[in-house]
C-alpha cells in the first residue's frame, strides 16, 4: 500500500517531535487534492511529523492504514472517512492504545462519540440547503426537471448534501428530481452518469452535482450531446475549487456552495491543544460562502486552490 512517511524538523519548537498518521480518503476530486497539500503543509510548518496514506476511495485500506499508525505509537491519529458506517472496531482499537484520534472533513456515525475527540470540518446539510435555495430562488414557480449526481455511496458529504436539498424543495411541487445517481466525486464518474442521464431523459432543466468534478464531468456529456451547459441546462455544485470556478466564471456552471478543503493549520492546531492535555471542541464547523458567476470573477486571481 501507499504508506509514507516524511519527516520534518522544522518551525513547531518543543522538545518531542509529534507524530500524526493520517488516513487520506484518495485522489478522486480537486479538493482532495488541495485537502491533502493543506494537511502536508500544515503539518510542515508547525513541525509535526506526518505519516500519510491515501486509502484510494477504500475503507478496507483505511482501516489497514489506522491499523498500522496504531502499531507504529503514533501520537495523533486523523482521518477522513470515507463512509460514515464500520468504524467502531477499530476506533476502539486506537482508543485501547491510548491515541487520540480527529475527525477531519467527513464524519462517522457511531453511537460511542468517546472514540474520537473532535470532528473538524463542513457542515455538509447546510451546502445543500445552500444549493436547494440558490435553485427555489432561480426558478421560482416554474416545472424544473433535476437531475442529481451524487457523491460516494454511504459517505457523509453524499448522504448529507442530499438530505440538505431535498429539505428545501419539499413541498414544492414544481421541482422533480428525475434521476439521482453516484458519480463517486470523480470527473469521470460524473460524465458518464451524465450520458447516460441525457439519453434516458430529453427535458433536463438542472444539474446538482454534489462536487465540482462531477459537475465538470457533465459539463462534457452536455457539450457532447449538443447542448449549452449553464444555458440550455443549469449546474449547480458544491466546492468552489479553481477549475469550477473557472466554469462558474465561463458561465457553464450557474452556482456554486463552498466546501473549503483548508483544514491543515487548523488541525495541526487541534493537535498540539489535545496532546497539551486541554479540551476542544466536540464539533468544529469550517466557514464557508457561496459563489455567483459574477462573484467567482472577482475571487479567481485570489483564489489559493
Ligand atoms: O468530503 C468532501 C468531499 O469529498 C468534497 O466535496 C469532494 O470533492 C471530495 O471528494
Amino acid at each position: 500500500d501507499s504508506d509514507s512517511g516524511s519527516g520534518s524538523t522544522g518551525g513547531g519548537g518543543g522538545d518531542e517531535q509529534i507524530v500524526m498518521g493520517f488516513a487520506q480518503v484518495g485522489a478522486e476530486s480537486g479538493w482532495r487534492t488541495a485537502n491533502t497539500k493543506s494537511i502536508q503543509e500544515a503539518a510542515e510548518e508547525a513541525g509535526i511529523e506526518l505519516k500519510f496514506s491515501d486509502a484510494q476511495q477504500k475503507q478496507e485500506n483505511q482501516i489497514k492504514a489506522i491499523r498500522s499508525y496504531i502499531q507504529q505509537k503514533v501520537d495523533v491519529i486523523a482521518f477522513s472517512p470515507v463512509v460514515e458506517t464500520g468504524w467502531d472496531t477499530v476506533l476502539k482499537e486506537a482508543q485501547d492504545a491510548g491515541i487520540p484520534v480527529i475527525l477531519t472533513d467527513r464524519a462517522v456515525d457511531s453511537e460511542d462519540t468517546s472514540l474520537y475527540v473532535t470532528f473538524l470540518g463542513s457542515d455538509f446539510v447546510e451546502e445543500g440547503k445552500k444549493a436547494g435555495e440558490w435553485v427555489v430562488e432561480e426558478f421560482g414557480s416554474e416545472p424544473t426537471n433535476i437531475v442529481e449526481l451524487q457523491g460516494t455511496t454511504g459517505s457523509a458529504p453524499a448522504i448529507d448534501r442530499k438530505e440538505g436539498f431535498e429539505e428545501v424543495l419539499a413541498g414544492q411541487s414544481n421541482f422533480t428530481v428525475i434521476a439521482s445517481q453516484t458519480g463517486d466525486f470523480t470527473r469521470d464518474g460524473g460524465k458518464k452518469v451524465m450520458e447516460a442521464f441525457l439519453q434516458q431523459n430529453p427535458d433536463i432543466d438542472l444539474v446538482y452535482a454534489h462536487n465540482d468534478d462531477m459537475g465538470l464531468g457533465a459539463i462534457e456529456a452536455i457539450e457532447a450531446a449538443g447542448k449549452v451547459p449553464g444555458q440550455d441546462i443549469k449546474i449547480v455544485t458544491v466546492d468552489a475549487v479553481k477549475d469550477g470556478m473557472q466554469a462558474l466564471a465561463d458561465g457553464k456552471i450557474n452556482f456554486i456552495v463552498e466546501c473549503s478543503p483548508l483544514l491543515g493549520p487548523q488541525l495541526m492546531e487541534i493537535t498540539k491543544t489535545v496532546l497539551a492535555g486541554d479540551s476542544v471542541e466536540p464539533r468544529i464547523v469550517t466557514e464557508e460562502t457561496t459563489f455567483t458567476q459574477e462573484q467567482a470573477k472577482e475571487a479567481l486571481p485570489s483564489r489559493q486552490y
